[in-house]
């Protein structure tokens, strides 16, 4: 299959939506990372794309909306703290899990009874859906395993010959996928951390927010459990006296005759002088929009030291990126 890469324009839309409506699958951008996207009520469709990601069939899909207005389409009910959520946070970077209705295809959901609705903040993504007519369910649009696609370039590297078409969007914003959550007994749970933080959740909603992504795992279970945005080469975070580790890091492993690339702050490229380092932003809302990027355009060294970002107000969703990155390499 040849796969085209078009910019977003009223031709490309109507392409667009005439695949979707054959059943096919389209890559389009959102603010977050770049979506695999197929019609959510067309089983044959839906399939298409776990084929193309190689993704398991127990993962659920999101489904992507292009209006507040069509939630209730898809769902059983929404109530008062889920209808705040919408109200305060939607359109925008955040996945709300819900009890679906039976119009959204079981292998959309993997057999569950919830389903997790988003509408994007990024007006070609909510254009295309529009034009599609359709609730669009699309998981990152990555080969499963590899680090989230935030250019377009990157989505045709993995999915070249397997898709029709890709819609150019340019680079993403965010760089890291939306916080997932959900509302159980008028509380909310983040399930995936990303730009909508608890703090942010916790001001807007008056209520009790918890962190269920956070349950210190990945430092106790470094190894291979983790196979995410992984890169093709090792990768290293470093957490602990950071300069200092970092640096004797990167002696040892270029004495053995390594490729080594050094990812940290920008305030902390000094201390690298005349070592292969680069800053990737200078606080974690800048590295989680570089992140993805970085580790695809830097896979070609041996390894990737890379420096915890403490600061900024993307500083969880970042750090779980990075430690599923590395496999749970941390130091
Ligand atoms: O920013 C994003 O969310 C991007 C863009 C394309 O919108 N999409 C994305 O999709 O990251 P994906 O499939 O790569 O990740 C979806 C995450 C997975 O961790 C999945 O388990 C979770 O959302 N998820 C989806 N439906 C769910 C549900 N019903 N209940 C709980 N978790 C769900
Ligand atoms: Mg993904």
């Amino acid at each position: 299959m040849q796969t085209e890469i078009l910019k977003p324009n009223k031709e490309t839309y109507s392409f667009a939506s005439k695949l979707i409506n054959e059943g096919e699958v389209v890559a389009f951008p959102t603010e977050t990372v770049y979506g695999l996207g197929a019609d959510a009520t067309n089983e044959e469709a839906v399939k298409k794309i776990f084929i193309a990601k190689g993704r398991p069939s127990d993962n659920p899909l999101i489904v992507h909306l292009s209006d507040k207005k069509d939630i209730v389409k898809y769902v059983f009910s929404i109530n008062e703290l889920e209808q705040q959520i919408i109200d305060k946070f939607m359109p925008g970077p955040i996945s709300l899990v819900l009890r679906k209705n039976d119009k959204i295809c079981p292998i959309v959901t993997a057999g569950g009874e919830t389903v997790a609705i988003r509408i994007p903040e990024n007006l070609v993504a909510r254009d295309f859906i529009k034009a599609c007519d359709k609730p669009i369910c699309a998981p990152s649009a990555n080969t499963s395993k590899r680090p989230s696609p935030t250019i377009a370039k990157h989505v045709y590297d993995d999915m070249n010959g397997k898709i029709p078409l890709i819609i150019d969007g340019g680079q993403t914003t965010v760089g890291i996928e939306s916080t997932v959550v959900k509302v159980e007994d008028n509380e909310v749970y983040i399930l995936r951390p990303g730009k909508i933080s608890k703090e942010k959740l916790e001001s807007e909603l008056k209520c009790v927010v918890h962190e269920k992504f956070k349950p210190g795992k990945v430092v106790e279970s470094p190894g291979t459990k983790y196979t995410h945005y992984k890169p093709r080469c090792d990768m290293i975070l470093v957490k602990t006296d950071v300069i200092n580790t970092i640096a004797n890091l990167y002696n040892e492993n270029t004495k053995k005759g390594k490729k080594v690339v050094i990812f940290c702050k920008q305030e902390s490229l000094k201390y690298f002088d005349g070592m292969n380092a680069v800053s990737i932003g200078k606080d974690s809302n800048e590295a989680s929009h570089n992140i993805f990027k970085y580790l695809r355009d830097y896979e070609n060294n041996d390894l990737i030291i890379a420096e915890y970002f403490d600061n900024g107000t993307m500083v969880d969703g970042l750090y779980n990126r990075m430690s599923k990155s590395c496999s749970g390499n941390i130091i």
